[in-house]
């Protein structure tokens, strides 16, 4: 099967050279081609160019099964990648929205056993299939809004049995999905009420009982840790980070959102993939993270949420680094895995241009999943995963437009979901 789409206003992100990621001064920038085609066949992007450069005759004489696509009017640009999301959950909880409302902090609800721990509570009870059901309704959501890739984390077990089930779920999604998914093992997202005041226990429980089952069944791509003030401290982050590098699982961890943890620096030290949320970063997290491999990935949705401050995202990029932007979709801190919006608040919120916000939730965040030699770009070779919008005036009328959908079609693996 193929597809040609042709007359397309504007192609976005198109690249000769591939890159990895994009980072500083360079993420202010997007090559486009206008009045273009671009030509799917396998499941891959094999051509694209200019309109006055396609050999249509050629096209469809070479190929047999071939749908055509007249894009007038609509651009095409490749498949948002969600690198951080907890998109499997037993239920929501807006019940804390509520006490949030009333004026309660994140860590307040959490401490009074709220928060990840009530998600745990009810974990205990849901079954496999319950969860796989539920989160493919979630999956199709942000389909339709134009992600093409996401990452998930377990987290709401914090029992062997539980973290297992979680882990199988996503398993699951992997095959029942056409979005490319990662799984991360994040056992230590909160420290259960039975091992409060002895929490190197349940370090331990998670090192020598979580993991070794999860790598045996192949269940993580990568490992997690809450690295902050009331959650799991600097030491008890390298102690996982280390016991993953054992099994070759690399961390993707939580650092930085409610204090200058040291977790910035202790996911460099361990070469970690990405470090997640960010809110309290300075100098010396910026310095350690300059001279690392490490994705600074900012969750503009929970800060939202939560009313917190915004990660210094502009001293980020002015110092050379890299930022990529996830959803963090999950029932506490952010209950919303539409990408369209995480651009619109980028630009809004943390004053960055529709270009960099772009790039952030493309190619940087396909970077922090370890998939952007595959996806998160228009380039020969990468994964067919796009999608074609409305009308639109400009690109830049994406963020602006803020609110509705403006994905009309979706092609994931080459072929168009409906
Ligand atoms: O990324 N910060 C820690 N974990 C999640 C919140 C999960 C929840 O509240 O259920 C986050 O924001
Ligand atoms: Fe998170």
């Amino acid at each position: 099967m193929s597809i040609l789409i042709e007359n397309i206003k504007e192609l976005m992100q198109v690249e000769g050279t591939p890159r990895l990621l994009v980072k500083g001064k360079e993420m202010s920038k997007i090559a486009t081609i206008k009045d273009a085609f671009l030509f799917i066949k396998d499941g891959k992007i094999s051509a694209f160019g200019k309109m006055s450069e396609l050999n249509k005759d050629e096209i469809l004489f070479s190929t047999s099964d071939i749908q055509v696509i007249n894009a007038t009017g609509r651009m095409v640009f490749p498949s948002f990648v969600d690198s951080h999301t907890h998109l499997v959950y037993p239920a929501s909880r807006e019940i804390e929205y509520i006490d949030k409302i009333k004026g309660l902090s994140y860590e307040e609800i959490a401490r009074r056993g709220g928060g990840i721990l009530n998600s745990a509570k009810l974990m205990q009870d849901a079954s496999e299939d319950e969860l796989v059901e539920s989160s493919l309704k979630r999956l199709n959501e942000i389909i339709r809004y134009g992600t093409g890739a996401v990452e998930i984390k377990s987290g709401y077990g914090l029992t062997v049995d539980s973290e297992l089930k979680m882990l199988r779920v996503i398993k699951r999604l992997k095959h029942l999905s056409p979005l490319t998914i990662k799984a991360t093992f994040l056992g230590a997202h909160s420290i259960p009420l039975e091992y409060r005041g002895n929490q190197t226990k349940y370090v331990d429980t998670v090192i020598n009982e979580m993991l070794p089952q999860a790598a045996e069944e192949n269940l993580a791509d990568y490992i997690d840790v809450f690295c902050d003030t009331g959650f799991f401290t600097v030491e008890d982050t390298e102690r996982i980070l280390e016991a993953g590098m054992k099994y070759n699982i690399r961390g993707k961890i939580h650092a930085n959102e409610l204090d200058y943890s040291g977790g910035i620096q202790a996911g460099v030290k361990y070469n970690a993939l990405s470090v997640d949320h960010l809110e309290f970063t300075g100098k010396k997290e910026i310095e350690a993270l300059l001279k690392s491999e490490t994705m600074p990935t900012v969750l503009p949705g929970a800060a939202f949420f939560l009313g917190m401050r915004y990660a210094p995202v502009r001293e980020m990029m002015d110092a050379g680094l890299p930022v990529a932007l996830a959803s963090d979709f999950n029932p506490g801190s952010s209950p919303s895995g539409n990408m369209q919006l995480i651009v619109s608040m980028a630009c809004i919120l943390y004053k960055m241009l529709p270009e960099e916000a772009i790039n952030a939730t493309t190619i940087n965040t396909a970077y922090a999943m370890g998939i952007s030699d595959k996806l998160g770009s228009i380039a020969v070779g990468k994964k067919a995963n796009v999608f074609i919008t409305s009308e639109i005036p400009t690109y830049e009328y994406m963020p602006y437009y803020y609110g509705t959908n403006k994905v009309e079609t979706v092609i994931l693996n080459g072929e168009v979901i409906n």
